[in-house]
């Protein structure tokens, strides 16, 4: 078959969806729904901390960042340990992890254990959003592929929106045990629904499991269970040892390996993260003067939208395809990253505090607002769901779990440096100059994967591979 062929065949496209789908669909929304609260909620929490505990500034950025820093480390040993133990038992892993680490933060007597707290938390966070992306992306039909892990963004953003909200409610004193604590419910939740969950077809295959194999296959595609069974066998022979980490980084996978991690750091360096942390500062800095407003502005604008956004892309990604949705959501986030840096020219620093004196946001602020919820739909349709889709299709099955891993670290490793140095980035070269660098960055992305990513829309993942080793072949040979 022609590598250039869309491989959806007729059998699929006809077979109606398994029920086993609705549970790994409701594994992957919970998965995404702890990544997400777990990243909104520290900001509302770390308002009690402060009063709780005497604590010092490097203290709170420490409890703040280390998270990441957690999940950097929980996504590297994350594909390892999903490659040898599987998909599912990963997740569940994880969602140990997450509950152990959320009760140690609830009931932290001081800094140090918290800190502790938040580092199992990390990890936990880290593995799963490894684990549970490509255990998707290997359940689900070609057809529906990109719709099932964007359900994953669709729970990342409903999170960070519940955690904007559980802030707001819980924002006095001692509550932030309640806040912290409370993630630990969608965790024990993740438990629940994992725990029946079979492991997928590919990764049974990958270790000589075949009987195994073809009973997910079955629950999972009931009325196609044999034609699937056969695309499988087809790349059975073409390799089914999983490679060690030499492989990943071998010139045959170069280009998948580059695309995973080209993307995930453009998601992280075009300014998402900024936004979602320092939305109130933002806002604050466009005129929205007390807290309330800002926190008004901060939960709708930002999260809701996020939210809302991220549903045309579980409806479109499968019928427009990934690069569409990219690139149309890279020209929104540039535009609207360009004005938000004009309006920061006729407005005020951003304040390290709020003030308690309201007055009306200025046109600039107006501006503002606008412009930030069209970046936030920008990405919450194109850069958020797409490219934890694309990282989790575009590995070949001896590498897929390390290149999956090697690709969410990068995230992660972004998303930490973005976060750390946004503050001193603006005092350096200023809000307007910050803003601007985003929307060039937006620009170099747009560039980059017009020319090198590959729609992998309607392709099986047994195709996207043999697209790799084509081109590997074609490139050796000339
Ligand atoms: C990103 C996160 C981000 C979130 C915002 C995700 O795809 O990986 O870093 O906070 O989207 O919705």
């Amino acid at each position: 078959m022609s590598v250039d062929t869309v491989v959806v065949d007729d059998v699929e496209e006809r077979a109606p969806l398994g029920r086993w789908l609705w549970l790994v669909g409701a594994v992957i929304l919970t998965a995404g729904l702890l990544f997400g609260y777990d990243q909104g909620v520290i900001a509302g929490a770390l308002v009690g901390i402060e009063k709780s505990f005497s604590v010092s500034t490097f203290a709170i950025e420490v409890i703040t960042s280390w998270v990441t820093l957690g999940a950097l480390v929980g996504a590297l040993v994350a594909g390892m340990l999903a490659d040898r133990i599987g998909r599912r038992a990963a997740v569940l892993v994880a969602a140990v992890m997450f509950t152990i680490g959320a009760l140690i933060e609830a009931g932290a007597p001081g800094t140090g254990v918290l800190v502790v707290g938040r580092l199992v938390v990390g990890f936990g966070v880290g593995v799963a959003s490894v684990a549970a992306p490509l255990y998707a992306a290997e359940m689900a039909p070609t057809r529906v592929r990109g719709r099932f892990v964007s359900w994953y963004q669709f729970g990342i953003t409903f999170g960070i929106f519940l955690a904007y909200l559980v802030d707001e409610l819980l924002s006095s004193g001692d509550r932030w045990r309640l806040m912290l604590g409370v993630s630990a419910v969608p965790a024990v939740l993740l438990v629940l629904l994992i725990l029946p969950s079979s492991d997928t077809p590919r990764w049974f295959v990958t270790k000589g499991r075949r009987d195994d194999a073809e009973r997910a296959m079955r629950r999972i595609r009931p009325h196609d269970t044999e034609a699937a069974m056969a695309e499988l066998d087809a790349s059975l022979g073409e390799e089914v040892e999983q490679a060690g980490w030499s492989e990943v980084f071998s010139r045959r996978w170069r280009k998948p390996l580059m695309i995973g991690v080209g993307l995930a750091v453009f998601q992280q360096i075009t300014g998402i993260n900024a936004i979602i942390y320092y939305a109130n500062k933002i806002f604050a800095a466009a005129g929205f003067e007390t807290a309330a407003q800002q926190t008004a502005a901060t939960t709708w604008a930002i999260g809701a939208v996020n939210v809302l956004a991220t549903l045309i892309a579980v409806a479109f990604v499968d019928r427009l395809g990934r690069r569409p949705l990219l690139l149309a959501g890279l020209v929104g986030m540039g535009v609207s990253l360009t004005a938000v840096g004009v309006s920061f020219l006729s407005l005020n620093a951003i304040p390290s505090q709020p003030t308690d004196s309201p007055s009306a946001p200025s046109a600039a602020g107006t501006v503002t607002l606008v412009a930030l919820v069209v970046y936030i739909a920008s990405f919450a349709f194109s850069l958020g769901p797409v490219v934890w889709t694309v990282i989790n299709e575009i590995f070949p099955r001896s590498i897929r779990g390390r290149g999956v891993s090697v690709a969410t670290a990068a995230n992660w490793g972004s998303a930490w440096l973005v976060s750390q140095f946004f503050l001193t980035l603006t005092g350096a070269i200023g809000e307007a100059g910050t803003f601007w660098l985003f929307a060039a960055m937006s620009a170099v992305a747009f560039v980059w994967i017009w020319r090198v990513l590959p729609e992998t829309r309607g392709r099986s993942l047994e195709d996207i591979e043999r697209m790799w080793t084509a081109e590997a072949e074609t490139s050796a040979a000339t």
